[in-house]
């Protein structure tokens, strides 16, 4: 394969042909969701080792490289994927992953890609308006306007969550970028959140032990009444609070914590207010749910992940600022080759991100939002968190299942019951069934307690989709008990 136009289009018709049959298939559910072979027979398969030595893709070689590499993926656009928080991807957003790799155009600096970069600022500052942080009067309005947020696009929740952070402790300790992190400075935030935030913490130099943790409930949701007492302890052995962290929402069990209440706390005692809400914030975009992150106006920073909840593919998140100042201040840092002083044209975004070369990872909302719509996207989201809620329901009218607690996004936990509620049973359930590769689904630990865990991420997972999986538990648990 020349790397040329007209090999281009011969090989590009062939991956499309490959993949539109994948699709085609995947969303009719035929075949197995997921099937694993060991790692050397797949390598063997894929001829891997033959491809690299010798070269010599071929447009009919590369459509026979997919019909060993397609089937050994995990198939997210199969009904019966309803496992972890990663997007089924729209198509839309394929496209764009299709153009950035033939072009490459990063948004690091605007003289890189223009036209990358306009794009992702405005769907930061769509986003941000979602928020309720943008103060301009259309989404290309691109002036600092006084009380408009700011934002940038990372690879990741987990970069964002960093850089949220980040700029937490540039606003109460300005000079440890060059000093180093004090070792006064705590974060306290639910003792279930995220591992990329206690992450973060030591990645920062400060330690692990400066996460704070706040208690939860049963059902993993911040009990606010905790914060109190965990601040006065904090205060009394001489630490500053850098920030209070909320998740919007859990990650096991999808429940959002009491943003709200939590952002009066921070208000009332003056502190950095960030909200996990790498899977949850999307449901601003849907006006039926986003009571849930009711008083969000009120944090500092806000973490939103776009290849969970906005149907594209990996990567893109956005972490948000409510002052957009704080662009200018997280990152203290010039680099001669990068940030010189030039004529300002357009907007760099390399001064204010953790990357230093970043993907038009913008351009994949953008695309999906173009071809849906932002009454499109309301949709999306209403329709998987309504579904999971009646999915509660149908598992719930089974004597042999439960299900504890009411979604309110689209995560649920549930438990077999009829032969023990028993950690271990539970987990070999879940890896049995995905064994079987017909259905995936999660597992996750709640307060010590194991859950069979779905993620209502596929928007063709249905009802009868829900029954089958029941049916597939319990031949899978009779099964086990002949064992
Ligand atoms: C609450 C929360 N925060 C952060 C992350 C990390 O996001 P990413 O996988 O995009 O790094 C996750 C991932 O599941 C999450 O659930």
């Amino acid at each position: 394969m020349k790397n040329n136009p007209k090999a281009f289009k011969a090989v590009a018709n062939v991956v499309v042909e490959k993949l539109a049959d994948y699709l085609s298939k995947s969303q009719a559910g035929q075949g197995k969701v997921l099937v694993q072979k060991p790692i050397a027979e797949l390598a063997e398969l894929m001829q891997l080792e033959k491809w690299i030595q010798t070269g010599g893709f071929t447009p009919q070689a590369a459509g026979g490289f997919l019909d060993a590499y397609l089937p050994n993926t995990q198939h997210l656009h199969h009904p019966h994927y309803i496992g972890h928080q990663v997007a089924v991807p729209h198509v839309a957003s394929g496209m764009a992953d299709f153009i950035h790799g033939v072009i490459n155009s990063p948004a690091s600096m605007y003289e890189m890609s223009p036209s990358t970069i306009a794009i992702e600022q405005v769907i930061v500052n769509w986003m941000l308006a979602k928020v309720g942080w943008f103060k301009g009067m259309k989404l290309s309005d691109m002036e600092t306007i006084a009380g408009n947020g700011g934002g940038i696009l990372t690879h990741g929740g987990s970069a964002a969550n960093l850089t949220a952070l980040l700029a937490a402790r540039a606003a109460i300790s300005p000079d440890a970028w060059v000093e180093g992190a004090p070792n006064d400075l705590v974060v306290l935030g639910s003792e279930v959140a995220h591992y990329s935030i206690a992450r973060a913490i030591s990645i920062m130099g400060m330690g692990k032990k400066a996460m704070l943790p706040v208690a939860v409930n049963d059902w993993e949701v911040l009990k606010p009444e905790d914060l109190m007492p965990v601040y006065q302890r904090a205060k009394e052995a001489g630490k500053r609070v850098m920030a209070v962290v909320a998740n919007a929402c859990a990650t096991s069990t999808g429940l959002y914590d009491p943003i709200d209440e939590i952002g009066h706390f921070c208000k009332e005692n003056d502190l950095w207010f960030h909200v996990d809400g790498a899977h949850g914030a999307s449901a601003l975009v849907s006006p039926t749910e986003r009571h849930f992150l009711k008083g969000v106006k009120r944090a500092n920073s806000l973490v939103w992940d776009t290849h969970k909840m906005m149907q594209t593919s990996t990567l893109c998140a956005a972490v948000l600022f409510k002052d957009y100042q704080t662009l200018n201040t997280t990152f203290q840092q010039k680099g001669s080759y990068l940030f010189h002083d030039k004529e300002a044209i357009g907007r760099d975004t390399i001064t204010h991100s953790l990357e230093c070369t970043k993907a038009g990872i913008g351009t994949k909302l953008f695309w999906v939002l173009a071809a849906e719509g932002e009454q499109g996207m309301a949709n999306f989201i209403d329709n998987q968190y309504q579904n999971t809620r009646q999915f509660r329901q149908i598992i719930n009218e089974h004597a042999d299942f439960n299900c504890p607690y009411v979604p309110e996004s689209n995560i649920l936990c549930f438990q077999y019951i009829k032969f023990g509620t028993g950690n271990e049973f539970q987990l070999t359930l879940r890896n049995e069934i995905v064994q079987r590769g017909n259905f995936y689904i999660t597992s996750s630990e709640v307060k010590g307690v194991r859950y069979l865990r779905l993620t209502v991420i596929n928007p063709l997972t249905a009802a009868s989709h829900i029954r089958d999986l029941m049916e597939e538990i319990i031949e899978v648990a009779v099964d086990l008990q002949k064992k």
